[in-house]
């Protein structure tokens, strides 16, 4: 055993490694915070009469109180519907999106990332939410599930000069976990607000979350996949088709062919076939 001694510099590295591995990539602050020594702290309400010796911190320093954070679940997303409506275009609604401050998501992102490609093209695709690399560049699927996706693009003759990429959320969540409910709903309003001012004819959407939520289905992506609905999203009518996403592919490369199948019909589609 290594008792309290310091960690070497493999050691230090092995356990970074594996904080990454397990979605730990950002510190929050330079010093530990000890949060249940805070929330037993005394509260200002606490009679001054109370004996010393039956507080739990009785004879210590007062635990310093942790920092106040501002919880989405207290954010309404009546207020984003209505910030997103009222943004007449695209680049209104990247301001709003950059100037709102009520998802908790924001506040341990790098940055917004709002959308790639062109915003004329027929073909939107959605996403769930930025990653890493993401969330440095402020592009969507900019890393390795990005590099499969421009490949699956390519094998039917797309690249993102043809296609616009957004994202369930703009924000990254953190550890690249799924979007709360919470950060669902209050960011969903400004991913449809950017679907009707794109007006696609075809809409793609990768993987579960953005396939329940547009789908308005809790079936999974493994059932949804390959199928097409005629959604209205606001006031946009489009097409719809879901696959699977280009993350799960990469863990996952026997579902290549499922995906394949699933390309060769949005080509179909495209080119008037179906
Ligand atoms: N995965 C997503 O869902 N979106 C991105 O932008 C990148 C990875």
């Amino acid at each position: 055993m290594s008792g309290n001694r310091p960690l070497n510099d493999a050691e230090a590295r092995a356990a970074l490694d594996w904080y990454r591995a397990v979605g730990v990539d950002f510190a929050v602050g330079e010093e530990p915070v000890d949060r249940f020594a805070a929330s037993v702290a005394p509260s200002r309400a606490r009679p001054a009469a109370a004996p010393p010796s039956a507080s739990p911190v009785s004879g210590s320093a007062p635990a310093q109180a942790a920092a106040p954070v501002a919880l989405s679940l207290t954010s309404d997303p009546s207020e984003t519907t209505a910030l997103a409506a009222a943004a007449p275009t695209l680049e209104a609604l990247r301001a709003a999106m950059d100037a709102y401050e009520g998802c908790t998501l924001k506040k341990r992102a790098t940055q917004l990332v709002f959308a790639d490609g062109n915003p004329e093209a027929e073909i939107m695709l959605v996403g769930e939410g930025p990653g890493e690399q993401e969330d440095l560049q402020g592009k969507p699927f900019v890393g390795r599930a990005g590099q499969l996706l421009d490949r699956m693009l390519a094998s039917i003759g797309l690249d993102r000069t043809k296609v616009y990429i957004a994202n369930m959320v703009p924000w990254r969540p953190p550890g690249n976990r799924d979007p709360s409910p919470e950060e669902m709903a209050l960011c969903t309003p400004f991913l449809l607000r950017q679907i009707e001012l794109v007006a696609p004819k075809f809409l793609v959407t990768l993987g579960n979350v953005p396939t329940k939520s547009l789908f308005q289905t809790q079936n999974g992506i493994t059932r949804m996949r390959g199928q097409w609905r005629d959604l209205t999203i606001n006031s946009h009518a489009t097409r719809a088709l879901a696959t699977l996403h280009p993350a799960y592919l990469l863990r996952t490369p026997a579902s290549k062919a499922l995906a394949w199948r699933d390309m060769l019909s949005l080509k179909q589609a495209i080119e008037g076939g179906s």
